[in-house]
């Protein structure tokens, strides 16, 4: 081991740091910016993890795009969650090339921006009829009256779940999100290994009914082989339905309510987009960049890297601290300020390289209509709450609720 690495290793041992601590949660950004000045790549030794904590916007890219870092099912081998490890296994997310490779095309070749345009008219009819059944209420709560409804229903009518089935999905759905984050307490994998059992006897049988009888929904086209003559297991089939639910719920809800607590936060910003309504676009990737749903990706080293001045080590974890990234004063002036009409903004939320997040054009289309209604609605929205709460998940940016009372144009 270097002088360099075993000193910074030393010098960030921190047995007590917490990161579901309220103190972090309120401003995580605090820690990330202290961490990136003691280095962009850091070794960093707390009751919660063990590992590189990267925090520099070129050090995070470069790991993404870089081979010998790989993905991992980040769950113990030992777990006796055994279906929620071999799913999560079979998914994109922990696979490596020449596997992912494989795996992405034979998904990207039917989850393309077009099938996610075509969704425009369902995603608005949707949103409509949340809204219009609290618009007479004066107050809701955004995240559950609108942003936790809204990507489910989406996607299991995208992936051809019929409507009687919703409910049940929409539970599974809600059970299966609880188990994405680290810190997962061991009754929610339990619940999610559940869930998933019955989900996968529940994609298997639909996987079946469209093989024999196609219909224009995303699962008849996962079933029929690509160009070249491969296609999908029922396995990797069942897998990517599952990784769709789960990559794509929390985070879309999380996207939603943190575009709506920044610009309630910074009334100016509001005003500027109420006043045009053009700027819906910048005003998610600048949310995204700002106080994006994901905060955190890992790898693990394949073989020993250089980087930032560290040595890396074989089988060593690094932590891909995006939320830091995205701050990074190297890549973003006033990397503290929010601001809607920023530009360039080249945020990092979705990822990079070749795990780079395969729903983020129907993201970005929920989270635009979806604040766009809201800010189109309503002509007043104010906060019911001065200081709404933070979940204590680590890796993911979510509020608890965020209740507001408004008034309608009409
Ligand atoms: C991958 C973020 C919504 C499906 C990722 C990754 C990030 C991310 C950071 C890369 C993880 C890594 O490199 O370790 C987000 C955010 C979202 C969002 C912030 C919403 C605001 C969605 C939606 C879907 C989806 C709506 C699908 C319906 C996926 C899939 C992958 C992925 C399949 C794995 C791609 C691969 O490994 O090749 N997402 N995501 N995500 N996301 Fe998303």
């Amino acid at each position: 081991m270097t002088m360099e690495s075993t000193i910074s290793k030393q010098s960030l041992h921190m047995p007590n740091f917490d990161p579901t601590a309220a103190m972090f949660l309120e401003n995580p950004y605090l820690f990330y910016e202290a961490l990136r000045r003691v280095n962009p790549v850091q070794w960093v030794s707390s009751m919660s993890h063990q590992g590189w904590f990267v925090t520099g916007y070129d050090e995070v890219i470069s790991i993404l795009r870089d081979q010998r870092f790989q993905t991992r099912v980040p769950i113990s081998q030992s777990s006796p969650n055994e279906m929620l490890l071999k799913i999560f296994n079979n998914t994109l997310l922990y696979q490596n090339p020449p596997h992912h490779t494989r795996l992405r095309s034979l998904v990207g070749r039917v989850f393309t921006s077009r099938v996610i345009n075509d969704f425009r008219p369902y995603i608005q009819e949707t949103i409509d009829y949340l809204l219009d059944s609290v618009q007479d209420r004066g107050e809701m709560d955004i995240m559950s009256d609108l942003a936790f409804p809204l990507p489910s229903i989406i996607i299991a009518r995208m992936l051809g779940v019929p409507t009687e089935d919703r409910d049940q999905f929409r539970d599974w759905s809600n059970t299966l999100i609880q188990t994405i984050d680290l810190a997962r307490p061991d009754e929610a994998m339990e619940l999610g290994n559940q869930a998933v059992m019955e989900l996968v006897g529940y994609f298997k049988k639909l996987i079946a009914k469209r093989r024999e009888k196609p219909t224009n929904d995303l699962i008849s086209k996962l079933v029929v082989e690509g160009e070249s003559g491969d296609k999908l297991t029922d396995d990797e089939l069942v897998a990517t339905c599952i990784l769709m639910l789960i990559a794509g719920h929390e985070t879309t809800v999380n996207l939603i309510s943190n575009t709506m607590l920044s610009l309630l936060n910074h009334p100016n910003e509001l005003e500027k987009l109420q006043q045009d309504s053009t700027l819906i676009k910048s005003t998610i990737e600048e949310v995204l960049r700002y106080d994006g749903p994901t905060q955190m990706t890992a790898r693990t080293a394949a073989e020993e890297v250089k980087i930032g001045g560290q040595r890396i080590e074989k089988g060593q974890h690094v932590y891909l601290l995006l939320g830091a990234a995205n701050r990074d004063p190297v890549k973003f002036p006033s990397p503290n300020t929010f601001d809607i009409t920023r530009s360039p903004n080249q945020h990092i939320a979705f990822g990079n390289g070749i795990h780079f997040c395969l729903g983020a054009a129907l993201a970005r289309l929920e989270a635009q209509m979806a604040v766009g209604a809201l800010v189109k609605r309503f002509s007043t929205i104010q906060l019911k709450t001065a200081q709404p709460e933070w979940r204590p998940l680590i890796g993911f940016r979510a509020l608890k609720e965020l209740k507001v009372a408004y008034n309608s144009y009409k």
